[in-house]
């Protein structure tokens, strides 16, 4: 059995609740979660059950309440420098030009400027932007922002991948293809990635796994389903083949309930 990158281990998040203190929220409880190597893991479940905490559990930028977070076999304290992290959330850098943002990561390395340059110019084109390395985010469209958040990412080239819905805000087209090329370039590196969404078709059309989670509080997986549809796949294709239907009837199966669930649920915050 090939090595594990990420194991989220016993992992709880118990936070304090903002409007009142002494209440106590315990989003994730008791999960564990491993990656190996190479493999693609998608981490699906329903709205604010925890999919985010997860990941920043993974990246180190949250200490759990209790577990342990293992990286190729070493307990991690503090940031996890072998993850690369694309945010749920736009991450560019305003100020900054798509290169300059590209290359902020590798600056802060110590690597020299023209090479650090030259390794961003070369992501830039990979993902499909030379000749964009000058504009500023606000003058690229979404999708292309997301692009360069790839870019940014990637340059480092971190043996673990972490991705929090990161193309949920494109328009379905451009998801499609931003998420075939990250198959892409996924299959000529064969990083270990965890990838969260909440769109089963997407974590399945990506994944060699796909890990469903409850429905929080005490957020924990449900279910595990291996993906064993071929590769390389073209994620708008792969839909209409009969083992990805099966699939998906299998997973939904487990998934629905906790999403009527968790959607309950943010109606009654909401009230
Ligand atoms: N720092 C925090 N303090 C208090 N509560 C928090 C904190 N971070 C997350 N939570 C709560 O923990 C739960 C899980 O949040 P999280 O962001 O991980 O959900 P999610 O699955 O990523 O949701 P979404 O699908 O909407 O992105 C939510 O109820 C959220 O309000
Ligand atoms: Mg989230």
């Amino acid at each position: 059995m090939s090595e594990h990158a990420l194991e989220l281990l016993s992992i709880s998040c118990t936070f304090l609740s903002k409007d009142d203190p002494g209440q106590r929220y315990t989003a994730v409880a008791d999960t564990t979660l491993r990656v190996r190597a190479g493999e693609f893991v998608s981490v699906v479940g329903p709205t604010g059950c925890g999919k985010s905490t997860l990941l920043n559990v993974g990246a180190g930028l949250l200490q759990p309440s209790s577990g342990t977070v293992k990286v190729f076999g070493q307990t991690l304290s503090g940031i996890n420098s072998r993850a690369g992290y694309m945010f749920q959330t736009e991450a560019l850098m305003p100020w900054r030009s798509a290169i300059d943002n590209v290359m902020v990561g590798l600056q802060y390395r110590g690597v020299p400027e023209a090479q650090a340059r030259e390794q961003a110019e070369a992501w830039l084109s990979r993902v499909g932007l030379s000749g964009f390395g000058d504009r500023y985010p606000h003058q690229l469209s979404g999708g292309m922002r997301k692009r360069v958040a790839l870019a940014q990412t990637l340059v480092l080239d971190p043996d673990i991948i972490l991705m929090d819905e990161p193309f949920s805000a494109l328009d379905i087209q451009t998801r499609q293809l931003m998420e075939n090329e990250v198959l892409e370039l996924w299959s000529a590196k064969k990083k270990a990635v965890l990838f969260i969404t909440h769109d089963l078709d997407e974590a399945i059309a990506m994944s060699d796994r796909v890990v469903v989670l409850s429905a929080g509080p005490a957020t924990h997986p449900i279910g595990e389903f291996a993906i064993d549809l071929p590769r390389p796949r073209d994620v708008a294709e792969v839909r209409t083949q009969p083992r990805f239907v099966e699939l998906h009837t299998q997973i939904w199966e487990v998934l629905r309930d906790e999403v009527l669930k968790g959607y309950a649920q943010q109606l009654r915050k909401a009230a």
